[in-house]
């Protein structure tokens, strides 16, 4: 076989849920029992860049995480591999002569490098960017003409909230009735130009993984929590269609209203769950009492606070100014310490502040 290599270099940051995803009706395919809404982080910050490689002199599939050869066995990878080459269609590359067809694709190997620009270890969200990012690079490498939506149910195959990363802005994931998952899959719901007076701040809490994994969790969940049932069915339905009513308004009030109260109900949700799961430590709690209180010493609130399963907040304040007063606020009551578990801070969005 002549000697050459294909490479595609894509980049994808990681989304945030201001309306959570916990809990799957099924397991396999990654179906949810709700509807989620999330923000996409701005590129540059807490994203995975992928790079992903196709030459005949490929003997196996392989990737690499960080620099470290990682295995593609688990079903999940399997998935997104398997769906992203049923739809490979004829690629051409004229500059090095390269040509290759729809049935090619299918003896081809891979070799993927992706890198988080975030320490992985810090429990941050990393699993969407790094799945939206396999997904879109490989679709892109592979010529698959499919939209991004369609994209995102294959994504949302490697990982649940990773459908939500191949856009921008506020993105819906669309829970889908099908039992096959076809129509379960993302849409934006406005831009990334649309809000961005919005600053978000991540307070990394602890830097320790966390001990539940949302995989483990969420089947806990959906086993034991009576909670869960009532928030599928009877919550959710409602505050999404209240939190895209505020979103498409830049209602800050509403907005910041159902993101806390949708991050209390979730880990109200982990607590009704038997054994129960604590993601959120005494320093979370101390956050939100912080963020509280100043909320409500304002006329207005200045920031929401949301927490996925571990204890690092999410902290989206209104606006550049909100973003400032908080950084001295959380600086005064939470000094990054070492001897705590106080870690730091990352500026997770837009406005860099300066
Ligand atoms: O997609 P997973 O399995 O990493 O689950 C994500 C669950 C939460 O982050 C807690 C909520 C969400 O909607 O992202």
């Amino acid at each position: 076989a002549s000697e050459w290599i294909l490479t595609l270099t894509a980049q994808t940051p990681t989304n945030i849920a201001v309306i959570k995803y916990w809990g799957k009706r099924d397991e396999s395919l990654i179906l949810p029992v709700n509807d989620s809404i999330s923000v996409t982080l701005d590129p540059g910050h807490l994203c995975t860049t992928t790079t992903v490689a196709v030459s005949p002199a490929f003997e196996q599939d392989r990737m690499w995480l960080n620099g470290k050869e990682i295995s593609l066995s688990g079903d999940r990878f399997q998935s997104c591999l398997r769906e992203i080459r049923a739809r490979a269609t004829d690629v051409e590359n004229k500059e090095k002569g390269i040509k290759i067809s729809k049935k090619d694709w299918e003896k081809l190997h891979l070799h993927i490098s992706s890198f988080n620009n975030f320490p992985t270890a810090a429990g941050l969200a990393s699993s969407a960017a790094g799945l939206a990012c396999l997904v879109f690079s490989l679709g892109k490498l592979m010529n698959v003409q499919e939209d991004h939506s369609q994209l995102s149910a294959i994504a949302r195959q490697g990982s649940g909230s990773a459908c939500r990363s191949l856009y921008g802005g506020f993105v819906k994931w669309i829970m889908g009735k099908e039992e096959n998952g076809s129509d379960s899959l993302a849409v934006q719901l406005a831009d990334e130009k649309h809000w961005d007076e919005l600053v978000i701040i991540i307070a990394v809490v602890s830097s320790r993984q966390k001990e539940t994994s949302s995989t483990s969790g969420m089947r806990e969940s959906v086993e034991t929590s009576l909670l869960l049932q009532h928030r599928a069915k009877e919550v959710v339905p409602k505050r999404i269609l209240k939190m895209e009513e505020a979103i498409q308004n830049r209602d800050f009030a509403s907005f910041a209203a159902l993101a806390c109260a949708d991050s209390n109900q979730f880990h109200a949700v982990c607590l009704d769950t038997s054994p129960p799961i604590f993601y959120m430590n005494d320093t979370s709690h101390r956050i939100i009492n912080c963020v509280e209180k100043w909320n409500r010493s304002e006329e207005a609130p200045q920031v929401a606070y949301t927490f996925d399963a571990g204890p690092n907040a999410v902290l989206i304040a209104r606006n550049r100014k909100a973003a400032s007063l908080l950084i001295q606020r959380l600086l005064y009551y939470f000094p990054p310490n070492p001897e705590t578990d106080m870690n730091s801070y990352v500026l997770g969005d837009k406005s860099i502040l300066k």
